[in-house]
């Protein structure tokens, strides 16, 4: 039995990684910004949590740490997105991005590593997203922090050397949950953008209505808890998306990256 700090577990990803968890006999500390939100499970502790609340986050931390008088393993997997081109992407905006997804996750890792020194052991598994590498239009800012938490993880994997805590950068594809309906979608101000703006949205909202239930990410989820050996980075979700699309990706010179995304979402 292990036990868990998971941010984001009243819904999708973290809903059905917490639910997992739980039924698998681990014990999780469950974050939500309305702690009545998450799962009341036998093995659940709900923690109130606001990433874009910067202050409240060690003392969140760290009277979750104390009950559980340490945690195995810390999941930084609550966000959200914003949806609206980048030319006029207001500096609140920008920054509420950064702050929920890489100066809040980022604080988390910092005081896990901290703490998890001291009982020299403990996996932080990070989820940050395809879109880090792949980007979506009119998501620059979500784009852009994932791709710097993903860089954050990488860096911080060379860093730890030999130690024996561990740290996972788990990229998934598009999973189907309430992601899109908590989207924040700004006007674009600029008709020129509307139709192109329209064509994205319809992409990115039919590729979540046909993508794979969050269930698949919890099962990775529960195999890396489970593996002795997890690997830095890993990818889940449709096989083609999540697999071929980003290996033919790496490969394609710069111009021709530009020109498929344009196609594939039709602008
Ligand atoms: N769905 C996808 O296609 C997809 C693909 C790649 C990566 N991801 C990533 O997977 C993670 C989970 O997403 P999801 O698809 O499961 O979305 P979701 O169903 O909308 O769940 C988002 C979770 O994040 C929490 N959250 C949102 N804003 C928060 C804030 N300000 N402070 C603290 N918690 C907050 C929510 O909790 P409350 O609202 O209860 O506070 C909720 O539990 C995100 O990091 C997302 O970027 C998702």
């Amino acid at each position: 039995m292990k036990k868990i700090f998971l941010t984001g577990a009243s819904s999708g990803i973290g809903r059905a990684t917490a639910e997992a968890l739980a039924r698998g006999g681990h014990e999780v500390w469950g974050t939500s910004r309305n702690p009545s939100r998450v799962p009341a499970l036998p093995n659940m502790h709900a923690v109130g949590l606001d990433l874009l609340d910067r202050g409240a986050i060690a003392d969140a931390f760290g009277r979750a740490w104390d009950e559980a008088g340490g945690f195995d393993v810390v999941i930084n997997n609550a966000g959200s997105g914003h949806f609206g081109p980048a030319e006029v992407l207001a500096e609140e905006t920008l920054h509420n991005q950064f702050q929920l997804l890489v100066f809040g996750p980022l604080q988390i890792c910092q005081l896990a590593l901290r703490a998890m020194r001291e009982q020299e052991r403990g996996l932080i598994i990070n989820v940050t997203s395809l879109a880090s590498r792949l980007p979506v239009p009119f998501t620059a800012a979500y784009n852009a922090a994932k791709a710097a938490m993903a860089s954050f993880t990488m860096t911080m994997q060379l860093e730890l050397g030999d130690s024996p805590i561990r740290i996972v950068d788990l990229q998934p594809g598009d999973i189907s949950t309430e992601f899109n309906d908590a989207v924040v979608k700004d006007a674009s101000g600029d008709p020129r953008y509307n139709p192109r703006m329209e064509s994205a949205w319809r992409v990115v909202d039919r590729n979540m209505k046909h993508a794979p239930k969050p269930a698949v990410v919890a099962e990775r989820i529960v195999g890396l808890i489970n593996e002795v050996d997890p690997p830095p980075r890993a990818t889940v979700g449709d096989t083609f998306e999540s697999v071929v699309a980003p290996m033919i990706f790496s490969v394609l010179p710069p111009r021709l990256r530009v020109w498929g995304l344009r196609r594939y979402y039709g602008i």
